[in-house]
């Protein structure tokens, strides 16, 4: 399994009480594995992903990158395995309004010292070759979410975690980029996790899971009937 979660315990302090968010949550998605995440509003799907991008620390619990436990190694290894294996998307693309297509791209080399395929190459993945020299305020919300896309999959991470990357996009941009997630899972391989308000966007999942009181559950067709 690429990502894995075990007994994950996510508390945190509400006036003088602790309130539990995830309580015992477990996920395990291989490579070439896309499995959708929903649930209410504050049911703890951002933790979810916060715990699984290594961006926060379970309370308890194992977190599990290519057979590694991560959930109590130094703030620096944590920070190594997600620069190099994991890809976060977020519901705004969080571009640098100043930079063009590539130039987002090159910065994140840049910054990390990621050898890439061309950058190029990746925007071109992402049906983007003809906006490279575009800035943020000259793209559509969907090609900016492409952008973004492009730029989690630098260095090729074997975990991709999507947080509502839909949400500001109309219904038929976000069925575009949920197809082009699906896509990019087949062909790269990646485990990879959506949490998503819309479901319905997500034409075929491997697995279409709800995160209710703390734990995940599969769901039925009725729950992923669009909300
Ligand atoms: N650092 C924190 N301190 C206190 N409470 C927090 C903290 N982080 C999250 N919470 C609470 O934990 C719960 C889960 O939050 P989370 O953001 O994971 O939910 P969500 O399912 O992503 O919600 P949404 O659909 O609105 O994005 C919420 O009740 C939130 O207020
Ligand atoms: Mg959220």
């Amino acid at each position: 399994m690429t990502l894995q979660l075990q007994d994950i315990n996510v508390t945190v302090a509400d006036g003088p009480d602790r309130l539990t968010i995830l309580d015992g949550t477990t996920l395990a998605v291989g490579p070439g594995e896309l499995i959708a995440v929903t649930g209410v509003s504050g049911s703890g799907k951002s933790t979810l992903v916060a715990v699984s991008g290594l961006l926060r620390r379970p309370d308890q619990g194992q977190v599990l990158i290519d057979g590694e436990d991560l959930s109590d190694a130094p703030d620096r290894r944590r920070a190594t395995v997600r620069r190099d294996h994991i890809g976060l998307i977020f519901q705004s693309a969080n571009l640098f309004p100043s930079l063009t297509s590539i130039q987002q791209l090159e910065l994140v080399a840049h910054l990390d010292g990621k050898i890439t395929t061309d950058d190029r190459d990746q925007l071109d993945t992402v049906g983007l070759s003809d906006r490279l020299h575009h800035r943020p305020g000259q793209l559509s919300g969907g090609e900016r979410q492409r952008v973004a896309i492009a730029r989690a999959l630098m260095g090729n991470p074997s975990v991709v975690l999507a947080d509502e990357p839909t949400a500001a996009l109309d219904d038929a941009r976000g069925r575009e980029i949920m197809a082009l997630l699906a896509e990019l899972t087949t062909t790269r391989q990646t485990a990879t996790v959506v949490v998503t308000h819309a479901p319905h966007q997500l034409h075929d999942p491997d697995h279409a899971l709800r995160l209710a009181e703390g734990a995940l559950h599969p769901t039925t067709d009725r729950d992923a009937a669009p909300l």
